[in-house]
């Protein structure tokens, strides 16, 4: 497994694009460092991930969330269309990036959004996406047209958990994490329809980004203080990491949201 990293040289919480935002409660950059470097030290030499890192770029503070960059499938990258304009600049520095190693750029109409990995996670063999706070359903199937697989759309229907990676995690075929409250009845049922054993997180641990973990075959990293999901994932056999990402949750996201797969 290869990810794609940015450091948070820029991050900030600059602007406000969801309820976990606020300027007056900003992150400190020092800690958000020390954050990241643990993140990343973790990955690489706990679980021999190998790690790819982009240049950050100033005025966009968001960056350091990779997973909303595109979908990198095989030799394809395509790119994300974010939904708020703050992020909007970001998409042209992942697409050169993905350019410069051989990937083959796609994009989709304008008019579609498209918040890449954020919104659409694999397991098994199986597609699942979010649609309504920040991709678009006419999206997921243009994206399933162009990786040729089916995609399962699931809508989001709290503001706080508005990619689905904040309120979902494949763990392996069958097995995954959910955050019950954060999708309609529609959504609950397809989960339950493919998933045999669907973990429904707490509100308290759903809160402190428990869904928004890494999952590297048997292991998983996510943020500290989730004991409850921290016991059923290692009755599942799963080694887990808990590291502080209490920086970064503060712009809405953690550990997922900080890495994209690019192998
Ligand atoms: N502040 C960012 C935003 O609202 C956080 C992105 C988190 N990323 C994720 N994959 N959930 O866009």
């Amino acid at each position: 497994m290869k990810l794609l990293l940015c450091p948070p040289t820029y991050y900030g919480i600059e602007y406000e694009i969801n309820p976990w935002m606020s300027r007056s409660r900003q992150s400190d950059p020092e800690q958000a460092r020390a954050q990241w470097d643990g993140l990343r030290r973790l990955l690489e030499e706990q679980l021999a991930v190998a790690i790819d890192v982009i240049e950050p770029q100033p005025g966009l503070p968001d960056m350091v969330f990779t997973a909303n960059a595109g979908l990198a499938w095989n030799d394809k990258f395509i790119v994300s269309n974010f939904r708020h304009q703050v992020r909007r600049g970001e998409a042209a520095y992942f697409a050169q990036w993905f350019h410069r190693r051989g990937f083959t750029i796609i994009r989709l109409p304008p008019e579609m959004y498209f918040e890449g990995e954020g919104d659409l996670l694999k397991c098994g063999d199986s597609w699942f996406a979010g649609y309504h706070m920040r991709s678009d359903i006419v999206a997921h199937n243009k994206v399933a047209e162009i990786i040729d697989q089916e995609i399962l759309s699931l809508e989001l229907t709290s503001d706080w958990f508005y990619h689905l990676d904040t309120c979902f995690c494949p763990l392996r075929a069958g097995q995954a994490l959910f955050y019950p409250a954060a999708f309609d009845s529609y959504g609950r049922k397809v989960l339950a329809d493919n998933f045999s054993q669907l973990i429904a997180v707490t509100s308290e641990e759903a809160a402190r980004f428990v869904c928004n973990a890494i999952v590297a075959a048997d292991s998983i990293v996510l943020n500290d203080g989730c004991p409850k999901v921290r016991q059923q994932l290692e009755a599942l056999g799963f080694s887990v990491f808990e590291t502080p990402l209490s920086e970064f949750l503060k712009a809405g996201g953690s550990a997922k949201c900080l890495v994209l797969q690019i192998q």
